[in-house]
């Protein structure tokens, strides 16, 4: 059977734990859409992995999938890879022949866009993830079955780069270099195909997952991103170029939905909001200059506001794992979650970092939007809708900070009541029972009530 986890709200809202948490349980685990703009932290034995490309699973020998859905760079795959068995493990890692391949003009026309977009930049990650699903669906992309077959290689190569080259020298008037040179192109990437030949790593994904579910093998299915970043049912255009939600995962692997819909599907919640990126954000607390619209470091916004956000960014430790910029920080969205919990079709919930929010007096939600005049429980269609939204506000009491992993060993109950008050109304206004809470970085400090593939 399998087990889907997806991301509920903006990304970055502890998938990798979770996925770490019931992953033990599965066989394989397979990733369906995005690259390596993910980044999934695992910790394992007080060690940290941060993953961006192969699957979380990884780190506990599972076999790793990389589904069609995905889009694919090979450099970073293989630095992975051989990073994660200098640390001593041996990741089996498969690829599946369909997916796309991010080729460095990718990158590059990831970063010349996000310059020229300028308020309509959704400030990604500069991986090439657009461009490569552009290409996609444009019928110009490069497939990984195609790095092992070098005169197809050679083919599309020599069709699609003098295009790309053109992009960027005659439109965006940028000098090219390797990035854009067909023989360079080619030498790389056939070497790449050669590698992934030799590891014996591709696969047809469908069949794959199919027969090892039909061998009784248990699967997981995990999600990059997260549903309001999703390209149909996110914040457009400030969102990611592929599907996170659940629908996704049938299509980027080639299960039937029928397949996934008889398993679980997980939302990972994170207690309250964060965001890398732009855009609106009712519930924001303060503000990050060059990601919060019209925002304005000097002036700041209401300075207890300020200080919650900054409370909050801390103790979640909310600054990019890269950069070190400080992510924005918000209450938790209910409407964005209810939007969410439709998209998905949720069967159980995890809700994380919820010791982050010890020790505040009060901890509040955006129960609804108030929106031209009216109340509203879900998202709006359109961003620019859900920009004049103002979200009304629930409070609740706040909650001690705890011995968190003394709890996780205690159980439900061992949580502070305030703290479970909040828990049964995300659970009930969502109309889904909570699987898991989590209570700190580590797997150890996660409360499991339901393990799904039990
Ligand atoms: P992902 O992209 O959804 O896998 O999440 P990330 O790994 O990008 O970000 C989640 C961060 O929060 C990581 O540093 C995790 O180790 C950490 N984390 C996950 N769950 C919890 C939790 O319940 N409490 C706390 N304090 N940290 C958590
Ligand atoms: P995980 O899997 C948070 C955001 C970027 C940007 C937008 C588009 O760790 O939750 P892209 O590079 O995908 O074209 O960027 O999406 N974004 C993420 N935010 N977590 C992620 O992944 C993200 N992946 C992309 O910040 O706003
Ligand atoms: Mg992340």
């Amino acid at each position: 059977m399998t087990v889907t986890i997806v991301g509920s709200q903006l990304g970055d809202e502890g998938k990798g734990g979770v996925v770490d948490v019931y992953g033990d349980a599965a066989d394989v685990v397979a990733r369906y859409q995005g690259g390596d703009n993910a980044g999934h932290t695992v910790v394992h034995d007080g060690e940290k992995y941060k993953l961006s490309l192969v699957p979380s699973g990884a780190v506990r020998d599972k076999v790793g999938v990389l589904g069609n859905g995905c889009v694919v760079n090979p450099e970073t795959l293989f630095e992975e890879i051989d990073a994660l068995r200098e640390r001593g493990l041996e990741p089996d890692v498969r690829v599946a022949e369909r997916a796309h391949v991010i080729l460095p003009y990718h990158r590059a026309l990831d970063g010349i866009e996000e310059e020229e977009k300028a308020d309509l930049a959704a400030g990604t990650t500069k991986r090439g993830i657009g461009p490569t699903y552009e290409d996609k669906a444009g019928r110009r992309g490069v497939r990984i079955g195609d790095l092992l077959e070098p005169e197809v290689l050679r083919e599309r190569l020599e069709y699609v780069v003098p295009q790309k080259k053109a992009l960027a020298e005659e439109v965006f008037g940028k000098e090219t270099g390797e990035a854009f040179d067909i023989d360079h192109l080619y030498e790389t990437y056939r070497e790449y195909g050669e590698r992934l030949a030799e590891e014996g790593m591709t696969v047809d994904c469908g069949t794959f997952l199919q027969e090892r579910i039909d061998a009784g093998d248990d699967v997981m299915l995990e999600g990059a991103q997260g549903t309001s970043i999703d390209i149909d049912h996110g914040i457009y255009p400030y969102v990611t170029s592929s599907n996170p939600t659940a629908g996704g995962a049938a299509v980027g692997t080639g299960l039937g939905p029928t397949v996934v819909g008889r398993g679980d599907v997980i939302g990972i919640v994170k207690a309250y909001l964060s965001r890398v990126g732009t855009g609106p954000l009712p519930t924001e607390l303060g503000g990050v200059e060059g990601q919060t619209p019209g925002y304005d470091a000097d002036e700041g916004a209401d300075p207890e506001e300020e200080d919650l956000a900054t409370y909050i960014r801390d103790e979640g430790g909310e600054y990019g794992t890269v950069t070190g910029r400080p992510r924005r920080v918000g209450w938790l969205d209910v409407p964005m979650l209810r939007h969410a919990a439709r998209a998905n079709g949720f069967t159980g919930l995890a809700i994380n970092h919820v010791d982050v929010l010890a020790g505040l007096d009060e901890v509040k939600v955006g129960h609804s939007y108030e929106f031209d005049g009216e109340e509203i429980f879900t998202m709006p269609p359109t961003t620019e809708q859900w920009g004049r939204c103002e979200a009304t506000l629930k409070t609740f009491d706040g909650w001690p900070a705890v011995d968190w992993a003394e709890v996780a060993e205690e159980g439900y109950d061992a949580i502070p009541e305030n703290a479970r008050t909040y828990l049964e109304y995300v659970s009930e206004e969502l109309d889904a029972p909570i699987y898991a809470i989590g209570v700190g970085p580590g797997r150890e400090e996660t409360v499991v009530l339901e393990n799904p593939y039990e």
